[in-house]
Order: C-alpha cells, then structure tokens, then sequence
C-alpha cells in the first residue's frame, strides 16, 4: 500500500481566464477531499480546488466618454475652489492700483481718510504744507497757496539724497532734511546738497469735491526742465 500527497497548490495557479473582463480569480473553496482510487492496491489522497471567476456584465463597464466626463466633473470640483481661494491670495502681493482715472489716487490724511478739499481749507491756512499720502503710498505735501487755496501740485516728502522724508520748516520757510541737511526752497527745489535733485511734483487736482494726485509727467516748472521722476 502506497499514499502519496500533492503538494500543495495556490489557487492563482489553477484559475486563469480565456478572454473577457474577470474579476481577480476568487477561490472560493478550497477543499481536499478525499478520493479513493482504487490504483492497485492502495490508495491515494488528492486535491480538489475549486475556482470561480466571476465576469461583469458589459453594460456595467463604464466606457471612455463617461470616464472622461467624470473626471472633468471632478477637475471642476477642485479647481473652482481653488480658484476663488487664490485670487484673493495673488492679490494681496500686486501692487496697490492707482485707483483712479489717468494714474490718479485719492489723496488720505493722517487717518487714512480722503482728503475732502473744502474740509481741508476750513484747517490749513495759507502757506500751510502737511503730508497726506500720494501716489504709490509716498508722503505727499499738500500745499495751501497765499490766497488759501489749494496749490495744483503736491510735492513728493522723499529725499533725492538717501530717501529720508524731509519735514517743512515753517520758520525757515524751506524743507530741510534731518539726515544730511540737504535743503529745498518752499516748493521743493534743492537749493542745498548733498540732494542732487528737487522733491518730485504730482498734480494735485480736485475731482468731486475729494483732492486727486496724478502723476506730474510734463516739464518741473520750477526747473524747467523735464522730471527726472517720471
Ligand atoms: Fe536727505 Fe541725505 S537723505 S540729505
């Protein structure tokens, strides 16, 4: 009497698929039994594994155009949101815009409220230069002329020299810079270095009631010559 025994068998090696869609080949059931050949005189002791493949039907295989569709429904999902969460992020690094008509910014007082012309005479006698904030946020001198009104142009507080912001001296009726002592007369011609150049101009102009700085790109009246800011 002689038994022998298979070695043993993963079902991956038994099921196979000939052709068609067929999911992962599931055994379902492994299970020995017992055969008795009668081979002889003895016995023998096989496996039996049992596969099955289970096929899915072709109308529930989504073709391409449904998959395509789907993944575009998707794209849209994320990106609209996306979108609406990086505009306002982009925006925080562009520069601020000009705000106005031609280049112009409403000009804002120490409080960072629009300067109202009218307003503004009825507190700034003549000859009076306080800043306001111009264009691209520079401190900007409004001028109130001897008549007490307002000067058409504003002059720009940065030093020509290292960038400092230079202070009027209403005493000396001249702008003299605390850091080297550069000085401008009272409408911002350097009339002493180490400046090398006079303050920048902006025109000062009045649009619906509110001061408007735009910038000064014609000849610098007090030099005749053109801007070098410009
Ligand atoms: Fe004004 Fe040097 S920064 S004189």
């Amino acid at each position: 009497m002689a038994a022998s025994t298979l070695s043993p068998v993963t079902p991956s090696q038994l099921c196979s698929s000939k052709n068609g869609m067929f999911s992962p080949c599931q055994a379902l059931m492994v299970k020995s039994t017992r055969t008795h050949h009668q081979l002889g005189a003895g016995k023998e002791r096989s496996m039996k594994v049992t596969c099955q493949a289970t096929s899915i039907p072709a109308d529930r295989v989504p073709d391409m155009g449904k998959r395509e569709t789907m993944n575009l429904l998707l794209l849209g999902a994320i990106s609209l949101p996306t979108g609406f969460m990086l505009v306002p992020y982009a925006t925080f690094f562009a520069p601020p815009g000009s705000g106005g008509e031609g280049g112009g910014i409403v000009a804002k007082d120490a409080l960072g409220n629009d300067v109202i012309a009218d307003e503004w005479l009825k507190t700034h006698g003549p000859g009076d230069r306080t800043l306001t904030q111009g264009l691209k946020g520079d401190p900007t001198y409004l001028v109130v002329e001897n008549d007490r009104t307002l000067a058409t142009y504003g002059i720009n507080a940065v030093c020509t020299h290292l960038g400092c912001v230079v202070p009027f001296n209403s005493a000396e009726n001249k702008f003299i810079c605390p850091c080297h002592g550069s000085q401008y007369n009272n409408q911002g011609r350097v009339v002493r270095g180490p400046a090398p150049l006079s303050l920048a101009l902006a025109h000062a102009d009045i649009d619906d009631g509110k001061v408007l700085f735009v910038p000064w790109v014609e000849t610098d009246f007090r030099t005749g010559e053109d801007p070098w800011w410009a």
